[in-house]
């Protein structure tokens, strides 16, 4: 049974668009929780799949699927921080006992983590770039969803997102990124609001 909305069957007729005030104010009211004040409670298995199905509902250019999951949870964290500390006092021999302590706690904040991995079809004709804008939509709908199921959550990257051994560690492919490091979980306080940037100027018309 499904613990959130069900998937539509592959024949049903959806609305292309369906008002609702609340939605509007969930997106107006959003707010990202800092890693570090995210704690457990975190998506069972079971609703982390269901969140992840309903996530993956983005466009998608020729419908590649150009992304994949590696979730972290429980003592997998634990390890993931030491393959960061590890790999940090190689990129840094001078680094500090702090500096290691704080890489290796990195994940360990948040139950769950989800490395959404882009994993582009390079020789395809659609374009990379297109591919990757699909998993980054991939990162912010899954922390919609979350966020809609009663989750806090953050969409962090940090240099471990960038580095090559961190990537093969976790399993990556060569021509694999990682989009996002999703971090979810419960938040026990309201978060400030942050500024926000006006958008006025931002808009033109072209004639
Ligand atoms: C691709 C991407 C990577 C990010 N990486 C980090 C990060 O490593 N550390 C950080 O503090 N915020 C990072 N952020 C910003 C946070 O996700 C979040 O947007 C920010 O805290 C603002 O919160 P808001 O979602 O409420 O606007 C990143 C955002 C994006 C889009």
């Amino acid at each position: 049974m499904a613990l959130y909305p069900a998937a539509p069957s592959s024949s049903a007729m959806l609305a292309a668009a369906r008002s609702s005030d609340e939605v509007l104010a969930f997106l107006g009211n959003r707010r990202s929780c800092p890693a570090p004040a995210l704690h457990e409670p975190g998506p069972s298995k079971d609703e982390l799949a269901e969140l992840l199905r309903i996530a993956a509902r983005i466009p998608d250019h020729r419908r590649l699927a150009p992304w994949r999951f590696v979730v972290f949870t429980g003592a997998a964290r634990e390890r993931a921080g030491q393959l960061f500390a590890k790999r940090h006092h190689e990129l840094h021999s001078d680094a500090s006992a702090d500096n290691l302590a704080r890489e290796r706690r990195r994940f360990s904040c948040a139950p769950v983590i989800v490395a959404v991995i882009s994993s582009p079809e390079l020789a395809h004709k659609t374009p990379v770039w297109e591919q990757e804008l699909s998993a980054g939509a991939l990162c912010y709908n899954l922390l919609l969803a979350a966020n809609a199921a009663g989750w806090a959550g953050n969409w962090l990257s940090g240099w471990m997102a960038f580095d090559e051994r961190i990537a093969a560690g976790f399993g990556l492919d060569k021509d694999e990124r990682v989009a996002g490091f999703v971090h979810l979980g419960t938040a026990n306080e309201l978060i400030k609001e942050r500024p926000r940037p006006t958008v006025d100027h931002l808009i033109s018309y072209w004639r």
